[in-house]
């Protein structure tokens, strides 16, 4: 049935070429991976999850004013976006020590960072996506000066935001990971847009009473049933009744054909681009 062109299969979405010239459909998958892909495992309703929760805050951000590529839900497991060149930074912003930081400087997990700390991550499967500075960054050409200090400014924003949304639902945000993107305005003009998701995928999400964790790490640490989690979140986030849309492994058609599809109402407005927002570099990146 789908006669869309596939450009490229991840680990955990597919994408499609959109309907239009700079779109895309984003497919999510209910595939699993950690650890650079060793440990693997499909798990239903994670995508049709993963998709509504990307959404959701995707437009949320759009709504703060972070520019993102999201312009709709197209379907439960599908979304169109704009097609940006992807930066190969992962950006990951931590709040309190979790994984990776526990692991390599032997801090606590659960301390409370007295501040934020942002890492960046060269995307390379090959090589693991191993962590560099700023100087690699700039210096090996991946971002310059400028668009590093629109992409970190944005990320402080992003946390800030999610803290307080998540906060809200009694969940704590310990860390997360974005990615931008490049989009040219008709003048040639450079906009720097958050892409890719923003799902339980790539954020470490705690029950703020409990400590229970409801991200992926029930699935890295088997602590038990990955799409439970997910759904706990969705729930708090009014985006899936409160009986769920995934019971025993198994998804709940009838209850998923009540979900409404998300809109980016900003990115409506007749055009299908809209004109992202650009905020001029106030200084170069200290590097
Ligand atoms: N708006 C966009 N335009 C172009 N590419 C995008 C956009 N949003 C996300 N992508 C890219 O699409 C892919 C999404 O697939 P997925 O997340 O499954 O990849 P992955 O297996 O994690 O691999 P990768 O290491 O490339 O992220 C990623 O490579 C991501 O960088
Ligand atoms: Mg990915």
């Amino acid at each position: 049935m789908n006669k869309r062109k596939q450009l490229y299969e991840g680990k955990a979405k597919i994408i499609f070429e959109g309907p239009e010239p700079g779109t895309l459909v984003q497919y999510f998958k209910d595939d699993a991976t950690a650890f650079n892909a060793q440990k693997k495992a499909t798990i239903a309703g994670k995508g049709v999850l993963n998709n509504r929760i990307s959404a959701h805050i995707m437009t949320k951000l759009e709504g703060i004013g972070v520019p993102t590529h999201f312009l709709k839900s197209l379907n439960m497991r599908e979304q169109l976006v704009r097609q940006v060149e992807i930066i190969p930074i992962e950006l990951v912003v931590r709040n309190i020590a979790a994984g990776s930081l526990v692991k390599r400087l032997g801090i606590k997990e659960g301390t409370i960072l007295p501040q934020p700390i942002v890492e960046f991550y060269y995307k390379k499967d090959e090589l693991g996506d191993p962590m560099v500075s700023d100087h690699h960054i700039v210096t090996l050409g991946w971002a310059d000066p400028y668009e590093l200090e629109e992409i970190v400014g944005q990320a402080y924003r992003v946390n800030d935001y999610l803290n307080g949304l998540f906060s809200g639902i009694g969940l704590t945000l310990v860390d997360f990971k974005l990615e931008f993107g490049r989009l040219w305005g008709p003048y040639d003009e450079l906009y720097i847009i958050l892409a890719d998701e923003v799902s339980p995928d790539n954020c470490r999400l705690w029950d703020a009473k409990t400590g229970e964790k409801l991200d992926k790490d029930r699935f890295r640490q088997d602590l038990g049933d990955l799409v439970e989690g997910y759904q706990e979140i969705a729930k708090r986030l009014g985006l899936v009744p409160d009986t769920g849309i995934v019971r025993e492994g198994n998804i709940d058609e009838k209850a998923m054909a009540g979900l409404t599809l998300i809109e980016n109402e900003l990115a409506k407005d007749g055009t299908r681009l809209r004109s992202v927002r650009k905020i001029p570099p106030s200084k170069p990146y200290k590097v």
